[in-house]
Parts: C-alpha cells; sequence; structure tokens
C-alpha cells in the first residue's frame, strides 16, 4: 500500500465484497508525537481519536467486526507512566464511548489476558460489555494484553486439560477444534489486517486466525490514519484476487 491516498468515497465500494472482518495493528503514535515534539502520551490520546473516527466508519459501511490491537502482552515492559496513561485512556475511552456504542447498536468484546488489567479498567470493561451484549450491529474486539503466541499456548492447554479428563480424543483434534479455544472461538477470521506506520511485522497479533488475510501496510502513523485512506484500503481489498491457496477457474 502506497503512502499517498487517493481518496475514495463509501458510494464505492461494492456491499458484497466487504470484509466481514478487519483487524488493524494501530501503530505509530510515539513518532507521531516525537514528529510534533510532543509526548509519547499525546500521540495516544491522538490515537484514541483516530480509533473513534474508525469505528464509526466501520460500522457505516457495514463491517461487522472490528478488532484492534489496542495493548500487547509485550506492552507491559513499556515505562510505568506509559502504561499507566494507556490504561487511563482505555478506561476513559470504556467509559465515555458507552452511548455512541449503544446509539449504533455496538457491541463491545475484549480479547487477551483481561485479568492483567488494573481493576479499574476492568470494571469499566465489564460494564461497558454487559451494555453492551445484546448490540447486533457490529462487535469492536479490542484485544487488551493480547498476545498471540501466549493465545496458542492457552488454547493447547485447554485441549490438553480436555484429553486429559477423556472430553475429546486426539484424533478429534481438527482446525475446528484449534479455533474454537482461541479467544475469537465464534469469530469469522479476519480478511484484511491492516498496519499503519510502515512496519512490515505482524508483532504477535492474531498468528493463527490470520492465515489468509489480506495484509496491507500503510506508511501513514495511525493519529493520522484517516477515514478516507481506510475506505482506499478497502477498495484496494475489493481489488485483490483471493485464492485461498487455490487456483482461479
Ligand atoms: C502503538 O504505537 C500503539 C500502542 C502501543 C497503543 C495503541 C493505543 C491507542 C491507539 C490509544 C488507546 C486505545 C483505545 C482503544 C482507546 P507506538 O507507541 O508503538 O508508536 P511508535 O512505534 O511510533 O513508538
Amino acid at each position: 500500500m502506497s503512502s499517498s491516498p487517493s481518496f475514495s468515497d463509501s458510494a464505492e465500494l461494492d456491499p458484497q465484497l466487504l470484509p466481514a472482518h478487519v483487524a488493524i495493528i494501530m501503530d505509530g503514535n510515539g513518532r507521531w508525537a516525537k514528529k510534533r515534539l510532543l509526548n509519547r502520551i499525546q500521540g495516544h490520546e491522538k490515537g484514541a481519536e483516530t480509533v473513534r473516527t474508525i469505528v464509526r466508519t466501520c460500522r457505516e459501511i457495514g463491517i461487522s467486526h472490528l478488532t484492534l490491537y489496542a495493548f500487547s502482552t509485550e506492552n507491559w515492559q513499556r515505562s510505568r507512566v506509559e502504561v499507566e496513561a494507556l490504561m487511563l485512556l482505555l478506561k476513559r475511552f470504556l467509559v465515555d464511548e458507552r452511548s455512541e456504542l449503544m446509539e449504533n447498536q455496538i457491541r463491545l468484546d475484549a480479547i487477551g489476558q483481561i485479568e492483567r488489567l488494573p481493576e479499574d479498567v476492568r470494571k469499566q470493561l465489564q460494564s461497558t460489555m454487559q451494555l453492551t451484549a445484546e448490540n447486533r450491529e457490529m462487535t469492536l474486539h479490542l484485544a487488551l494484553s493480547y498476545g498471540g503466541r501466549a493465545e496458542i499456548v492457552r488454547m493447547v492447554r485447554a485441549i490438553a486439560d480436555k484429553l486429559t479428563a477423556g472430553g475429546i480424543r486426539d484424533e478429534d483434534i481438527s482446525e475446528e477444534t484449534v479455533s474454537r479455544h482461541l479467544y475469537t472461538a465464534g469469530i469469522p477470521d479476519p480478511d484484511l489486517l491492516i498496519r499503519t506506520s510502515g512496519e512490515m511485522r505482524i508483532s504477535n497479533f492474531l498468528l493463527w486466525q490470520i492465515a489468509y488475510a489480506e495484509i496491507f501496510v500503510t506508511d501513514t502513523l495511525w493519529p493520522d490514519f484517516s477515514r478516507e485512506e481506510f475506505l482506499d484500503i478497502l477498495q484496494a481489498f475489493q481489488k485483490r484476487d483471493r485464492r485461498f491457496g487455490k487456483v482461479k477457474e
């Protein structure tokens, strides 16, 4: 994906070819702040505004699932000040967005080691998840203290427990079994994975689930990522020839 967007309109999208699930690695908040001689926290604050814009856009055009990589298992190693600021931003988002999530029929979900989050954040997360549980138009999945390898270890343990208890036999373990024991059980795999800020890495995100996702990397830093560029990527996605390993007839 080039870094020079050409500004599409949502009317140009084919509703039949929309991705059911878009996953985004939101990268570049720190660099965005540095370029403006601001601190990293201000970059995250601006990044949270972009989150609002992209959630609204997904709802507007009819994308059913959006997963945002908001905090990785590795992010705990950042400075205490930055971790606390990110937790505060998250808590604020969870409270402030309630009315908009309800108005737009968006369900909030979280994947990751939720038990590691501070208690006050967990409380607000549970409240927002409960409040929005019956919303059916779209689901926003926040990946929080999420790591793909940790998710796979958790899945292996869950299946091993069932094997030991005699609940399943080893010959019954299939790709489906694996999928059903991940955080994302019941959610379609992402069709489209976007990463901002130009890095060509997966960074431990949805390792199993992105097997056939179309990947778009843009040089734009997350705080600068716009509705227009998102629509551009969706248009480009619709032009990709998705073969899932097969040969086109
Ligand atoms: C990566 O940028 C971004 C993060 C580690 C956190 C993402 C958080 C937000 C977008 C805001 C809060 C989220 C919600 C859902 C309200 P980076 O800091 O690694 O950037 P850099 O690579 O330029 O330093």
